[in-house]
């Protein structure tokens, strides 16, 4: 009679032939040439992240250190300080980063936290968890002395009270903003950012508001390992911005990574994943927007969204944003050792 699983497991033959399983070893970093990569025209943020990286800094540091611009900035009504809030008046936000070797940390449905990258660096750094929400997430970034405060500006909530005059709450497939495509001011344009450093490893960050006046609860794919963000060292990262829900529901950034994975490019990744998007949506693709970019760990970049206006900044040493992705430069500055580039992304629409 063949042993049940059960009885394998018992025999201690599965175990041992687990520890007889070759581990996949990461592959190891080679020396690169630095890349800053950002959604949005999220310049101050792109150039944080790129002193750091000039430096001869840690990727992660950088890209840790892009994502705490717009967490501060009260003018930025998508993400930390600032943000549009749920349709409650209170701002939740979202946030994970991921690193070279699989290490990832996250933050969901968080208040009052003024970094909550900063935080999810510390979920993966200093817990044995992933992912912290709510109240527990809160409460370790009390533990752990990080900036706490009120994240409703007076200009968010006289926003949010102009909205509650008018707003006809019906959550349809994501938003209650069926008259108009994304990209209005009270929409949301999260930051993901992605950095390769010189020694070659290639880490990523993604902070949000969440989508403006959300149900209470309501968590999108910023935070989501796989969905907003995924990173793997010797093959690439992704990130997305958007619709969260469509993010979440073809696995967004995670797919995109297999694809390169499986030999395409990071360009032709980011296009697939988004043309899915459209293809699978129960939404109109016309009222709503997704946008994703892909880093290689030789500094390739893919850049596309489903609607146009989907725009990204690149900063790298040389004349050229993105040797291999498609789209329109808008904007080239001079920054220290190296050029930042506004690029408007191909898109689906
Ligand atoms: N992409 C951010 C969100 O949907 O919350």
């Amino acid at each position: 009679m063949p042993l049940s699983r059960r009885d394998l497991l018992r025999s201690g033959a599965a175990l041992g032939a687990l520890a007889a399983l070759p581990r996949v070893a990461a592959a190891a970093p080679r020396p690169a040439t630095p890349v800053v990569l950002a959604t949005w025209d999220n310049r101050a943020a792109a150039t944080a992240a790129w002193d750091v990286l000039r430096a001869g800094g840690y990727a992660l540091d950088a890209a840790e250190a892009a994502a705490r611009i717009p967490e501060a900035d009260p003018e930025d009504t998508s993400v930390g300080l600032g943000g549009r809030p749920d349709r409650d008046g209170r701002v939740t936000l979202d946030a994970c980063v991921m690193d070279e070797r699989h290490r990832c940390g996250a933050v969901a449905a968080v208040e009052d936290v003024l970094h909550p990258v900063t935080l999810a660096r510390r979920v993966m750094e200093n817990t044995p968890h992933v992912m912290l929400v709510g109240e527990g997430a809160r409460a370790l970034a009390e533990a752990e002395g990080l900036e706490m405060g009120d994240l409703l500006t007076p200009a968010s909530e006289a926003a949010w009270r102009e909205w509650r005059e008018t707003a006809e709450y019906a959550p349809g497939i994501n938003t209650e903003r069926r008259d108009r495509p994304s990209g209005h001011a009270d929409d949301h344009d999260t930051i993901g950012v992605l950095t390769l450093d010189a020694a070659g490893r290639l880490c990523g960050a993604c902070t949000t508001s969440g989508l403006a006046y959300k149900m209470r609860g309501r968590v999108g794919d910023s935070p989501i390992i796989g969905g907003g963000l995924f990173v793997d060292g010797g093959v690439g990262g992704a990130v997305a911005t958007g619709h969260g829900e469509e993010v979440i529901r073809v696995a967004g950034a995670s797919a995109v990574v297999e694809a390169m994975r499986h030999g395409r490019t990071a360009q032709d990744a980011a296009a697939s994943l988004v043309e899915r998007v459209a293809r699978v949506t129960p939404a109109d693709p016309a009222m709503i927007q997704v946008g994703v970019l892909a880093l290689g760990p030789d500094g390739s970049v893919g850049a596309f969204g489903l609607q146009p206006g989907f725009v990204y900044v690149v900063a790298r040493p040389g004349s050229d944003p993105a040797p291999d992705a498609e789209g329109t430069v808008t904007n080239r500055q001079p920054i220290d050792g190296g050029v930042l580039f506004t690029v408007e992304a191909p898109s689906v629409l």
